[in-house]
């Protein structure tokens, strides 16, 4: 294991123990929901968006942990409902999700897709705890000048029709159209994955004290980070190990997805993704500290097997 690896390993572990800290406690006669919940939540899975969360926030000052806690929880259950209900039978259809049975295989479908409602409120539940924090924070010069408000504007917005949800639905109407055009594909790409990646970065930002333009450019950055992320889960969905993936491949193929790999070959779709890294990290070097962990997480996930 490089040394890189064993500082993500390390920011993967303390993104969890975040996240555990928020988990609801497996009781009532809703118990069978929440553990549900827990059990999608807890399989693991790479922490990549509360651990890019909190790097920002670290870059743009660190302090205070409390305020980022919430959000860094919150990021991964919206993350882990989109999951959920993504491998439910009317949707892709997928039965090993995080190296374990997908939700729907274990509690049934009815129940994971509660699971997944369960896991979208719970969220905002845990994210309005940032109003818990006694912090002062400066005024954001911005269309929302709160700046707890405006992270929450962010997390709720790219997360729905205008982001995740959006990209999610271009991509079922996409699945068996040979005509889907790049334009299209590059839709579902910008918002089924990039959306989620673009506000886990920017509430990182904006909540550590990073002025407009930062903002901006951190949303830009992570569009491209975010639209890498995603064709390397579409060359991984062919060439990828499922024991190390934790999922199955030939998913996509199963589904007459339409992905990068579909429109444009396995090899314009390595030197895309590298192309699309390459260019993110470009702007995020004008940000110092960037060069610790951040450039190099974006490095790795170029090559990344899972
Ligand atoms: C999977 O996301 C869905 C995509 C947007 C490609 P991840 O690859 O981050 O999955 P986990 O969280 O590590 O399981
Ligand atoms: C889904 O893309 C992205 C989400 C919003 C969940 P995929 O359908 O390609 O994700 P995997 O491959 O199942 O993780
Ligand atoms: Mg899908
Ligand atoms: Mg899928
Ligand atoms: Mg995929």
């Amino acid at each position: 294991m490089s040394e890189f690896e064993k500082m993500l390993d390390e920011k993967a572990a303390e993104a969890e123990e975040i996240i555990r800290s928020f988990l609801p406690a497996e009781e009532g006669y809703q118990k069978k929901v929440i553990e549900a919940m827990n059990y999608s939540v807890m399989a693991g899975g790479k922490r990549i968006r509360p651990v890019l969360m909190l790097e920002m926030f670290k870059i743009f000052s660190g302090e205070p942990k409390e305020l980022i806690a919430p959000m860094a929880a919150a990021i991964e259950m919206i993350h882990t409902y989109s999951l959920v209900h993504d491998d439910l039978p009317a949707m892709d259809n997928d039965e090993y999700r995080r190296g374990r049975k997908t939700t729907h295989v274990v509690y049934g479908p009815g129940m994971a897709t509660l699971a997944g409602d369960g896991l979208l409120n719970y969220a905002y539940e845990t994210a309005l705890k940032v109003f818990l924090c006694k912090c002062e924070l400066t005024a954001f010069d911005g269309d929302i000048s709160d700046r707890r408000a405006k992270a929450l504007e962010i997390l709720t917005r790219k997360a729905g029709i205008y982001g995740m949800v959006g990209g999610q639905c271009a991509d079922i109407e996409a699945e068996g159209k040979a005509s889907a055009t790049s334009e299209e594909l590059i839709f579902i790409h910008e918002n089924k994955t990039a959306a989620m990646l673009e506000s886990s970065m920017m509430i990182g930002a904006l909540l550590a004290g990073a002025d407009n333009k930062a903002v901006s450019d951190i949303e830009q950055a992570a569009r491209k980070i975010g639209v890498a992320f995603q064709i390397q889960d579409d060359v991984l969905d062919v060439t990828g190990d499922e024991a190390e993936l934790g999922k199955p491949i030939g998913s996509d193929e199963k589904n007459e997805k339409t992905t990068y790999v579909t429109l444009h070959g396995l090899e314009a779709s390595r030197k895309e993704v590298e192309k699309f890294s390459n260019e993110a990290v470009e702007i995020l070097s004008k940000y110092s500290g960037s060069e610790e962990f951040l450039i190099p997480l974006v490095q790795w996930m170029i090559s990344r097997k899972k």
